[in-house]
């Protein structure tokens, strides 16, 4: 790992992985060993690593799973879920799946091309209802604590695009951490300081079978472009995509002394029909999108 300069054997790395995510844990503050903690679980190889390393842990953990009815040459979906659940089985761990067709009538496809605003691109379609979901299911069931897979390169990625652009409203919300307010529960990304070579090899070393596949809507997207031009910088200078992440949490309180009062959250309001928080009277942009009165 030249970005650390660390040479490690398998066993040491495997180690080390789940030392680090106990030390982003505490660092972060994002939760404890008493909290139960709901991971959402893509059946890829950073969210099935991390709920891997929180088990191993003894954290107390739950799965969940969200079938977004991808297909694509390889089933995107349905392989992934059936990793997952092989993932749950072996160790004994609980898992929650929602599959999206069965409980809302449309998969992300469909819901892409029938948007009232006309075709909307899938991967927006997709984070709105994947936000909504885990967001649902987290306080029905009463986590502490919902958990992502994020990871470097993924937060290094969102960070390029937000300063390129000046997206000073994003900039403001990025973090490992991000508290509860008014119905939203915390969120915590405890791998964003792991490269996704790191987590690649996690998985591989510990033998846990993941979707290799990228998701097919994914290909050519922004967030891919952004992760190949970090990915030569860090080529020429190791370790700049963890600096360039790290100095901005470290800039973060002097670019944005206002950032205790959370301004933008608390504007938040109640959604009329599923009862979580949105921004504006009414319904919120997930009610809106499946239009439940025609589901009912
Ligand atoms: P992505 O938005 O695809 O980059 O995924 C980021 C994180 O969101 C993953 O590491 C997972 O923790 C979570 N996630 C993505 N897709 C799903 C899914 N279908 N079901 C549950 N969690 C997901
Ligand atoms: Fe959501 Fe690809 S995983 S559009
Ligand atoms: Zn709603």
């Amino acid at each position: 790992m030249r970005q650390h300069k660390l040479a490690l054997c398998k066993q040491h790395f495997l180690e080390w992985v789940c030392d680090q995510t106990e030390r982003n844990i505490n660092k972060y503050k994002l939760f404890t060993k008493e909290d139960s903690v709901l991971v959402a679980v893509s059946g890829g190889k950073d969210s099935l690593a991390l709920w891997d390393v929180l088990n191993k842990l003894g954290y107390k953990t739950t799965g969940l799973y969200i079938n977004l009815g991808i297909t694509g040459e390889d089933n995107y979906s349905n392989k992934s879920q059936l990793l997952t659940e092989k993932f749950a089985l072996k160790n004994e761990l609980t898992l929650h799946i929602v599959n999206i067709k069965s409980e809302y009538g449309k998969n992300i496809p469909e819901f892409s091309e029938t948007n009232k605003r006309g075709k909307t691109k899938p991967c927006s379609v997709c984070g709105l209802v994947k936000r909504h979901i885990m967001n649902e299911i987290a306080s029905k069931l009463d986590y502490a604590v919902l958990v992502t897979g994020h990871n470097l390169d993924d937060e290094a990625a969102v960070l390029f695009n937000n300063v390129i652009s000046w997206q000073v409203d994003f900039l403001r919300r990025q973090a490992p951490f991000i508290p509860a307010k008014k119905g939203l529960l915390p969120k915590a990304k405890p791998f964003c300081r792991f490269y996704e070579r790191e987590t690649a090899a996690y998985v591989i070393l510990a033998n846990i079978e993941y979707i290799e596949e990228e998701c097919p809507f994914s290909i050519g997207s922004t967030t891919i472009q952004n992760k190949q031009l970090l990915n030569e910088l860090e080529h020429e200078r190791a370790g700049s995509k963890l600096a360039f992440y790290l100095k901005f949490l470290k800039a973060k309180n002097e670019l944005f002394p206002d950032l205790k009062e959370n301004k933008y959250v608390d504007k938040l309001v109640v959604c009329q029909t599923c009862g979580q928080p949105t921004p504006k009277p009414g319904d919120c942009t997930f009610c809106r999108m499946i239009n439940r009165s025609d589901l009912k």
